[in-house]
């Protein structure tokens, strides 16, 4: 079990170099912007890997965290950096990441390692899988999704995120009146969020910069903002008066997201793998 760090542990305020393995006590910067939280001393590292799925059905989130906490979820979350930030500031909150791609997923793992989170899991998955199959109806408290792939080609549309189905399984695994956060830096995404994210959310944009990440919440968002890109944000709280059957019968009836992405922001995708 690890220990906690000292009380005096004081954390440098200089940024290690990447070639020299973790520096404990200092701050990892990345594209000048602190991750949130500082490297320990090994003996305080905790494992933050959920390696695996459940062989037949749904998450146990106190199982899991060993303990009875709000759950935020992270779908597409990158790196992790949005996780690490709360993990950090809200220890009262349980969180879980995942990402289909496993190179990302084991810099956030790291990262968590390293900074001693027990309210933090990351996983390998693909999110629609993951809300459908794994995650338990009513047992998040939020979720988030920053930046969504646009997908440019025609013959990929049909992978972008944010569906009608999609948000009606966010709907179903939120709890009443739980919450659901969307950002993009897509203006074409954006109007489409904006069109179905109200039927299943009383949803709203929220335009300014993140009171807890003024430069940015992820990778992504700080990336595009250095770009000059405007940011588009809302939240949403799951609609109460919806019931489960209505919600699907929602989403059958709406348009998928078939809108023409900007090729423009096609260098930006590739700068923001890790
Ligand atoms: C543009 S990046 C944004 C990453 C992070 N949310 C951020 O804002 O920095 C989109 C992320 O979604 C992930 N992704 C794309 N399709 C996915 C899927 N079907 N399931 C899970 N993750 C997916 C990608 O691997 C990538 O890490």
């Amino acid at each position: 079990m690890p220990r906690r760090p000292p009380r005096n542990f004081k954390p440098s305020r200089t940024a290690p170099v990447e070639s020299e393995g973790p520096k404990v006590g200092k701050h990892e910067k990345e594209f000048g912007v602190p991750i949130p939280g500082a490297i320990l001393p090994q003996e305080y590292w905790t494992q933050t890997a959920l390696k695996e799925w459940p062989a037949d059905g749904l998450l146990n989130w106190e199982e899991l965290f060993g303990r009875k906490a709000p759950v935020v979820a992270d779908l597409g979350c990158g790196n992790g950096r949005y996780l690490l930030g709360s993990s950090l500031y809200r220890p009262q909150f349980d969180h879980l990441g995942v990402d289909i791609l496993p190179v990302v997923i084991r810099y956030a793992r790291r990262r968590g390692n390293q900074r001693g989170f027990k309210n933090l899991r990351f996983a390998v998955g693909e999110e629609r899988v993951v809300l459908e199959k794994y995650i338990p109806p009513g047992s998040l408290h939020e979720l988030h999704v920053y930046h969504p792939q646009p997908y440019y080609d025609p013959g990929e549309i049909h992978k972008r995120q944010i569906t009608p189905r999609f948000l009606w399984l966010a709907h179903r695994a939120l709890e009443p009146g739980g919450l659901l956060v969307l950002q993009t830096d897509h203006p074409a995404y954006w109007k489409y969020m904006l069109q179905v994210a109200p039927i299943f959310f009383e949803f709203q944009a929220h335009p300014e910069p993140w009171e807890d990440a003024p430069r940015g919440r992820t990778r992504r968002e700080i990336l595009a903002r250095k770009r000059g890109l405007q940011i588009f944000r809302g939240l949403g709280r799951a609609r109460k008066d919806l019931d489960p059957a209505e919600a699907q019968r929602r989403a059958e009836a709406l348009p998928p997201p078939v809108f023409n992405a900007d090729r423009r922001l096609i260098e930006l995708d590739r700068m923001e793998r890790v």
